[in-house]
C-alpha cells in the first residue's frame, strides 16, 4: 500500500498543503526545523490517529487556527481508501474512512500501515522499559486489533484499580471489594502476557537473521520478553501484595511493568553494547517489523525514516535501503546528496523550507 496524496490545512508549520507522493522512495530535505519531521508525524497520524512525538492532539494545529486537518488517499491495487482526520481545539477529534465517520480508534488500523524509525528508535536499547513496551505495542497494535482493545482495557482498569487503592487507603473496609477490579486486570493481562510472549518469539527469529546478515555472521542477536509476572502466577502475584500496593497507592505487578531485552552475543546490549551495536540491533528489529507486517497483511507499509540514514555507516544505509526496495518510503535529511548517492532507483526530491514544499524537478 502506498499513500497516493496527502492534504493538510491548518497543521503545525506546513500548514496547508497537497502532495502527490511516489510509491517508491521520497525524499524531504531542508535546514532543521523546516517542517520535515512535522510531515511524517501527519502520515503517522493517518495511520495511528495518535502522534508519535506528542500526547496532545492540539499540538499539531497551526498556533493560529481553531482545527486541523489530514487528509490521506491510500492506495493498495485497485482498492483506495480516503483517511480523514479533523483535530480540533476545543472537541473531540472526528475520523472518517471514505466519508463515513468512525467511532472506535480501532477501526482506523490497517487502513495505512506504517513503520516509523526516528533517531529516538536508534536509542531504544538504552532507554528505559516504558520506551520498549511502547515499541513493542506500537507493532502489535498495527497487526492486530484485539490486542489493541485489550491494551485499552487493561490499563482502563489499571487506572481505576490505582484510583481505588488510594480510596481504601484512607478507607480500609472498601479492601474487600478491590477482588471487583482485579478480576478485569488479570483477565486483560493474561491476554497481553500471552500475546507479546508469541510476538517477541516470531521479531526474535526474524531479527536474528536479520542482525546475523548485517553484521556478516559475528552478532547473535536474541530478544528477551522479561514480562513483570507470567500468566500462571499474577492471580497470586497481585493478591500476595495487596498490602504494598495500598501502602503505595499503585498496582506493582502486570503488564504495564514488562520490559523487553536485547542480548547480543549471550550479553546485555544496554549494558555492554557499544552505541553501533546497539543501532545496529534497532535496525534489524525495525525490519523485522516490516517483515511481519508484509507476512500478515500481505501487502508492504509504508517506512517513515526520519533522519535516521545519516546516524547509520556506509554499510548500514546500504543494507537498509536494499532491504526496503519494494515499499513506499517516506525519508526526511538535511543534505540529499548523501541520502541519494546509496539510492539505486529513482526518486522523488522535495524541498522543505519554512514550512513550505517544492518538488525538485
Ligand atoms: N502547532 C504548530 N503551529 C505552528 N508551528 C509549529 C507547530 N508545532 C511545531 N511548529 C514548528 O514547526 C517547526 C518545524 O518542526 P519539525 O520538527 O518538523 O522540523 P524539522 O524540519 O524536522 O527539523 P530538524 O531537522 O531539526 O529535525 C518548528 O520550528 C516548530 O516551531
Ligand atoms: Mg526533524
Amino acid at each position: 500500500m502506498f499513500v497516493e496524496k496527502l492534504f493538510l490545512k491548518s497543521y503545525r508549520n506546513l500548514k496547508d498543503l497537497e502532495l502527490n507522493l511516489s510509491n517508491g522512495v521520497n525524499i524531504f530535505y531542508g535546514n532543521n526545523a523546516q517542517g520535515k519531521t512535522n510531515l511524517l508525524e501527519a502520515i503517522y497520524i493517518a495511520s495511528t490517529g495518535r502522534s508519535h512525538r506528542t500526547h496532545y492532539d492540539k499540538d499539531i494545529i497551526d498556533f493560529t487556527a481553531p482545527s486541523a486537518h489530514i487528509k490521506a488517499i491510500v492506495r493498495e491495487e485497485n482498492v483506495i481508501d480516503k483517511i480523514d482526520i479533523h483535530i480540533k481545539r476545543d472537541s473531540k477529534k472526528g475520523i472518517a474512512i471514505n466519508g463515513l465517520p468512525i467511532k472506535k480508534l480501532s477501526e482506523l488500523f490497517g487502513h495505512l500501515n506504517v513503520v516509523i524509525f526516528s533517531p529516538e528508535d536508534l536509542s531504544l536499547i538504552k532507554s528505559g522499559p516504558s520506551e520498549r513496551r511502547k515499541f513493542i505495542d506500537i507493532q502489535l497494535c498495527q497487526i492486530d486489533n484485539v490486542y489493541c482493545y485489550n491494551l485499552v482495557q487493561y490499563y482502563k482498569v489499571l487506572k481505576q484499580r490505582n484510583n481505588f487503592l488510594k480510596k481504601i487507603s484512607i478507607q480500609n473496609s472498601l479492601k474487600e471489594n478491590i477482588f471487583i477490579w482485579d478480576e478485569q486486570l488479570i483477565q486483560f493481562a493474561k491476554k497481553i502476557i500471552d500475546k507479546r510472549t508469541d510476538f517477541i518469539n516470531s521479531i526474535n527469529k526474524i531479527s536474528k537473521d536479520i542482525h546475523k546478515k548485517i553484521t556478516n555472521g559475528k552478532e547473535d542477536l536474541e530478544l528477551i520478553y522479561k514480562p513483570s509476572v507470567f500468566s500462571d502466577n499474577i492471580q497470586e502475584k497481585i493478591e500476595k501484595n495487596i498490602e504494598k500496593d495500598i501502602l503505595y497507592k499503585t498496582t506493582s505487578y502486570g503488564p504495564h511493568k514488562d520490559d523487553f531485552l536485547f542480548f547480543i552475543n549471550d550479553t546485555n546490549a544496554k549494558d555492554f553494547g557499544s552505541q553501533g551495536q546497539q543501532r545496529t540491533a534497532s535496525l534489524s528489529t525495525k525490519l523485522a517489523q516490516i517483515k511481519i507486517i508484509e507476512e500478515q497483511k500481505n501487502s508492504s507499509p509504508v517506512l517513515l525514516l526520519d533522519d535516521v540514514l545519516s546516524e547509520l555507516d556506509n554499510d548500514r544505509q546500504k543494507f537498509l535501503i536494499e532491504n526496503i526496495k519494494n515499499m513506499q518510503v517516506i525519508i526526511t535529511c538535511t543534505g540529499v546528496e548523501d541520502v541519494v548517492k546509496n539510492l539505486k532507483k529513482e526518486c522523488k526530491i522535495f524541498k522543505v523550507e519554512n514550512g513550505c514544499i517544492f518538488e525538485n524537478f
